[in-house]
C-alpha cells in the first residue's frame, strides 16, 4: 500500500521526470493522492494532489528541472483524503520532506513529545511525525544522516521511508517491514516500493533487508544499519523482468492483457528446476502437520490445492488465512511446513504468519512472483511463478500460477510429477480458445446484468474454491455483491435471496454434475437465471460457457470466463478495472 519513488542522478536526466513515471506506473499501490518534492538550488518544492495521477504531464508540475526527487502514491490510512494529508510530508521550515509506506504504530506518543517542543502539526497523518523529529534532532546538533537514522529507530510499526534535505544533496531511505528496493544505474540511483518504477532505467537491484538505511550522494550508495549506524556490502541483483512486460502495449487494461497472458504464464509456472520441485515434495514429505497461508486470491488458491492435496496425494493440509494464523501457534513445532502464498512477498498479513510460523522452527515453503520480496528472502524454500509483473490491482495471472504449482506439487507428491505437468499443459494449450469462444458470451452477459445488485456463485468440490475467487473478482472490480457458495450451502440460508432474474453461475465438473446440476435446479425454480461453466451442455443452463473437462486441473481453467465477465462487468458500468475503489495492489499493513 502506497507506492514510493525516488531518484538522484548527475543531473543529466531531470529527476522530476523520472519520479512522476515512476509513480505512475506504481499507482497499483494506492491512488488516493500523489505527491512529489523535488530538490533544486538548496530549496525542496513540494506539489501534492488528491486522486490518480493517471494523465498529469511534467510541465503540469510547474517543477523546474532538478537530480533529486521524492513521489509518492498513497492508500490512506491515517487521516482522510484530502490534499494536506497528502505526501511528502515535511517539517515546519520546509527543510525536510519524506515519503512514507506503512503505519507508525506510536504516532500519537511522538506526536504529543514534539508538540511539547512546540512543534506545530499541520496534517492528521501518522507520517509527519518524521520530519519533525528529524528536525528537532538536527536543532540539537545531530548530521541530517544520524537525525534520520535516530528517527527512524524511534517508530514503532512498519515502514519505508525516504528523506531529503534542502542544505544537503543526498537521499536517505530505510525500511523496516515495508518494502524498499535500491536501483543502481550507471551515474543515478532510485529507491522504491517496487521494481517496475525504475526498470525502464536499470534492471541492477539491492534488495534491503528490515532495518536497512541507505545513504546516496555523490559518492555513490552505502548501505547502513539502522540500529548500530555500521555499514554492511550487499549484493547487486540483475532483474530478469522486461520492461516491456510492465507496459500496456496494444491492451487497453492492464487486466485483460494479464488475463490474456495466461497463455503462457500457466506453462511458465510449471517450468521448474527439478532439483527445486524435488526439494519441495521432499520438504512435503518429511512434514509433520502442513498449513497452506495466504490472503485474498493467494488463499483461495490455497484452498483449491487443499482439496487437489486431498484428492492427487491422499495428503490432508491445514489452509489458514494469513491474518488468522496466529490462532494456530500451538500446534506449530520443527516438524510442521508452511506453505506461504503470495504474489507480491509483500502482504503484512501473510509476513506476519510467516514470522509466527518461524519463531516455533516452522519450515517455510513460498510460492511467490516478486522475487527479492521480503517472503522469498525470509523462506527456506521458494517457487517462483514466473508470472512477470502482475500490475493490475486484481490477482488474475498469478492465481492460475499459483494453482498450476500447487497442482504440480500435489502430483509430485503422489509420485505421478509427469502425469501432473501433462494436464497443466493441455489447460496452458487450451487458455486462448478458451479466452475467445466465452469473451463473446461474458461480454452479453455483462450487458444483461450490469445494473443486478446481487451475483452468485456455486460450484462443489474442486469447483467450490473457484467460486470462492469468482465472486471476489465480480465484487472488486464492479462493485456488485458477489457470493460464492459449496452447492449444497446456499438451501441453508442464502437461497431466500434467490428471485426472479438473479444471475448464479453454476461452475460444474465430471464428478460434481448430478448434485450441482440439482441445486441450479433449485435455484431456477426459484427464478434464478443460471451460467452454467461445464463441458457439457445442460437443459437447467440458461446461458452456457463450455469449459473442456481437465479433471484435478479444473480449477486452473473455469476461473478464466468469470475472470473476464468481471472485466466486462466493470466497463459497462464505468469502473476503472486496473484500480477498483479502495483497493491497493499490494496490502503493505495489518
Ligand atoms: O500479494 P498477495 O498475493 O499476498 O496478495 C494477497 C491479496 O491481497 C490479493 O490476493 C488480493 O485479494 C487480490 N489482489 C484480489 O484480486
Amino acid at each position: 500500500m502506497c507506492g514510493i519513488i525516488a531518484y538522484r542522478g548527475d543531473g543529466e536526466k531531470d529527476a522530476n521526470e523520472v519520479v512522476l513515471k515512476g509513480l505512475k506506473s506504481l499507482e497499483y499501490r494506492g491512488y488516493d493522492s500523489w505527491g512529489v518534492a523535488s530538490r533544486k538550488d538548496q530549496k525542496i518544492k513540494q506539489i501534492k494532489n488528491i486522486g490518480k495521477i493517471g494523465h498529469i504531464e511534467l510541465e503540469q508540475l510547474g517543477l523546474a528541472k532538478s537530480k533529486t526527487s521524492i513521489g509518492h502514491t498513497r492508500w490512506a490510512t491515517h487521516g482522510s483524503v484530502h490534499k494536506r494529508n497528502a505526501h511528502p510530508h515535511a517539517s515546519s521550515c520546509g527543510s525536510v520532506s519524506v515519503v512514507h509506506n506503512g503505519i507508525i504504530e506510536n504516532f500519537q506518543e511522538l506526536r504529543a513529545m514534539l508538540s511539547e517542543e512546540g512543534i506545530e502539526f499541520s496534517t492528521d497523518t501518522d507520517t509527519e511525525v518524521i520530519p519533525h523529529n528529524i528536525m528537532h534532532l538536527m536543532k540539537g546538533g545531530d548530521s541530517f544522516e544520524e537525525a534520520f537514522r535516530k528517527t527512524l529507530l524511534s517508530l514503532r510499526g512498519s515502514f519505508a521511508v525516504v528523506a531529503i534535505h534542502s542544505d544537503h544533496d543526498v537521499l536517505l531511505g530505510a525500511r523496516n517491514g515495508s518494502p524498499l528496493v535500491l536501483g543502481i544505474g550507471d551515474n543515478d540511483h532510485f529507491l522504491a516500493s517496487d521494481v517496475p518504477a525504475f526498470l525502464e532505467h536499470t534492471s541492477k537491484v539491492t534488495y534491503l533487508d528490515d532495518d536497512d538505511m541507505v545513504v546516496i550522494s555523490d559518492s555513490g550508495h552505502k548501505v547502513i544499519s539502522l540500529l548500530d549506524g555500521k555499514e554492511s556490502i550487499r549484493d547487486i541483483h540483475t532483474v530478469t523482468w522486461d520492461v516491456e512486460q510492465a507496459k500496456k502495449g496494444k491492451y487497453d487494461h492492464f487486466m485483460t492483457k494479464e488475463i490474456d497472458e495466461q497463455k503462457t504464464t500457466i506453462k511458465n509456472a510449471i517450468e521448474q528446476d527439478s532439483e527445486l520441485i524435488d526439494k519441495c515434495i521432499e520438504a512435503l514429505n518429511d512434514a509433520n502437520g502442513v498449513f497452506f497461508v495466504g490472503c485474498g486470491t493467494s488463499y483461495h488458491a490455497c484452498v483449491s490445492a487443499s482439496y487437489q492435496f486431498s484428492h492427487i496425494a491422499k495428503e490432508h493440509v491445514n489452509v489458514v488465512l494469513a491474518s488468522e494464523f496466529r490462532n494456530y501457534e500451538e500446534f506449530l513445532n520443527e516438524k510442521t511446513l508452511m506453505v506461504a502464498v503470495s504474489q507480491s512477498g509483500e502482504t503484512a498479513d501473510l509476513l506476519d504468519a510467516v514470522k509466527t510460523a518461524k519463531r516455533k522452527g516452522v519450515k517455510i515453503m513460498c510460492i511467490v512472483n516478486v522475487m527479492g520480496s521480503t517472503l522469498m528472502r525470509i523462506s527456506d524454500i521458494a517457487v517462483l511463478m514466473n508470472a512477470g509483473p502482475e500490475i493490475c490491482v486484481l490477482s488474475t495471472k498469478s492465481y492460475t500460477s499459483q494453482l498450476s504449482i500447487l497442482t504440480l506439487l500435489a502430483y509430485g507428491l503422489a509420485d505421478r510429477l509427469d502425469e501432473g505437468r501433462r494436464l497443466i499443459m493441455k489447460v496452458s494449450d487450451s487458455v486462448g480458445s478458451i479466452i475467445k469462444k466465452s469473451e463473446p458470451i461474458v461480454s452479453a452477459l455483462a450487458e444483461r446484468f450490469k445494473t443486478s445488485s446481487n451475483m452468485f456463485l456455486i460450484g462443489r468440490d474442486l469447483a467450490y474454491p473457484s467460486a470462492l475467487e469468482g465472486a471476489l473478482k465480480i465484487k472488486e472490480v464492479s462493485y456488485i455483491h458477489a457470493e460464492g457458495f459449496a452447492g449444497g450451502e446456499l438451501k441453508h440460508g442464502t437461497i431466500a435471496l434467490i428471485e426472479e432474474n438473479v444471475p448464479v453461475i453454476v461452475l460444474s465438473t465430471d464428478s460434481t454434475r448430478e448434485l450441482i446440476v440439482s441445486n441450479a435446479m433449485e435455484i431456477r425454480s426459484r427464478g434464478g437465471y443460471i451460467i452454467g461453466i461445464d463441458s457439457v451442455p445442460n437443459p437447467v443452463f440458461d446461458t452456457f460457457i463450455k469449459i473442456d473437462s481437465f479433471g484435478n486441473a479444473d480449477p486452473i481453467a473455469m476461473i478464466i470466463p468469470i475472470q473476464l465477465l468481471s472485466y466486462h462487468l466493470a466497463i459497462q458500468r464505468g469502473c476503472d478495472p486496473d484500480k477498483p475503489r479502495n483497493l491497493a495492489k499490494s496490502v503493505t499493513v495489518k
